[in-house]
């Protein structure tokens, strides 16, 4: 086991354990990368200014930087600091929380899928972005389509992908700018959200249409893994079946966190939680073992659906928080529902943690189909 393969393993919890056991924050020979693993490390990283998103030397991968998929990530908050992340942060965060949560389950609610397998990977991974989609004004249709070109794009968001899949992505990418170009030219469109984030928005055009994109691509994998993680405790703990789905989701985000772990790099030395880290140096963040650590959360290994101050990192914390998190949630507790309610056989669902550094998202199969 290894701080990265820990994201996919049956069961990292005891090794995150071992982790915070030898120090929060340890430089890792192997992987020669700090890793932070105990909430007071995590919480100092994210909370230093010099503990940048991107490394200064490759803003945008080398593999993806002269296509497409390299000029949407380049501009997108998510892997910027400075103003090029404050500025649509400043537009986007305010308009999603006025996000009505009615309007959330109403479009969950028109999505069908069948009861099967295939089924279920729709309404974990397509569903949730058409969602988001459908909120940023497109028709249902091209909801689809929007959610399509985004399974496409992330792939090249991932170390672990390879040509097909960057050259597949690059092309997505022009194809989800266009759609994007379209929608904000088009006087017909109505929608709150689109409308609440434009009025904000006082950067250029491209970084508009990369940071609408990224909302779909923050929301592919992430949602998925959020699904998924509930269904498995359901299967594991039946009793969980009929409590309230927010009150379930509430707990798994924290106890079996979809986003495992993230990064920052150094750009200048810096003291963090006792450690000298010089300029260049990396940090891998475990947020899924900060979340158990028991200076963060009393009794951190058992599954309370009532947890008083439950405090978790599985959104990030500081400057990068998730802005998405309020309307992942209600996604997620609406997609359970519709899963729970299309008849799915809850006990006869086997799975894999799909191939990720950093994501823990199950691909489900049902009675061995
Ligand atoms: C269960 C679902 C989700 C999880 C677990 C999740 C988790 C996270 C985490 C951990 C970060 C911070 C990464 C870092 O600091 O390195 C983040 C950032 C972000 N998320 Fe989410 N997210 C989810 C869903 C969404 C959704 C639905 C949206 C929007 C529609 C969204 C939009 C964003 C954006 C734009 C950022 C970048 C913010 C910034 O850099 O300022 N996320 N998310």
């Amino acid at each position: 086991m290894d701080p990265l393969r820990a994201a996919t393993h049956a069961d990292p919890y005891p090794y995150y354990a071992e982790l915070r056991a030898a120090g929060g924050l340890v430089f890792h020979h192997g992987l020669k990368l700090w890793v932070a693993s105990s909430a007071r490390a995590v919480e100092a990283v994210l909370a230093q200014a010099d503990c940048r998103v991107r490394p200064a030397s490759e803003p945008v991968p080398q593999a993806i930087a002269t296509g497409m998929a390299g000029e949407v990530f380049g501009r997108l908050m998510r892997m910027n600091d400075g103003e090029r992340q404050r500025c649509p942060r400043s537009a986007i965060e305010p308009a999603l929380e006025l996000i009505d949560d009615t309007a959330v389950h109403e479009s969950v609610a028109a999505r069908l899928f069948t009861a099967d397998a295939d089924g279920l990977c729709k309404a974990m991974f397509r569903g949730p972005v058409a969602v988001v989609a459908t909120l940023l004004g497109f028709a249902p249709a091209q909801s689809r389509t929007i959610s399509e070109l985004t399974a496409d794009f992330v792939a090249c968001l991932s170390p672990l992908s390879n040509d097909s899949q960057i050259a597949a992505a690059h092309a997505a990418a022009a194809q989800l700018r266009g759609s994007f170009i379209e929608l904000l030219a088009d006087a017909e469109v109505s929608s709150a959200l689109l409308a609440g984030i434009r009025q904000r928005f006082e950067g250029d055009p491209d970084a508009l249409v990369a940071n609408l994109i990224g909302l779909c691509s923050q929301t592919f994998d992430a949602c998925a893994g959020l699904i998924g993680n509930a269904l498995i405790m359901l299967q594991r703990q039946p009793e969980l079946r009929a409590a309230p789905r927010e009150n379930l989701l509430a707990e798994v985000q924290r106890f079996d966190p979809p986003v495992q772990n993230t990064r920052r790099f150094l750009a200048a030395c810096c003291e963090i939680d006792g450690m000298r880290l010089a300029a260049g140096d990396v940090v891998l963040l475990l947020m899924a073992s900060a979340n158990r650590d028991p200076a963060l959360n009393e009794q951190p290994d058992r599954f309370l659906l009532q947890r008083p101050n439950r405090r978790s990192f599985s959104f990030g914390n500081g400057r990068h928080a998730c802005p998405g998190q309020g309307l992942a949630m209600t996604i997620a507790a609406a997609t359970l529902n519709k899963i729970l309610a299309s008849g799915l056989d809850l006990d006869s669902l086997a799975w894999y943690y799909g191939p990720s550094l950093n994501g823990r998202i199950p691909l489900f199969s049902i009675g061995g189909a």
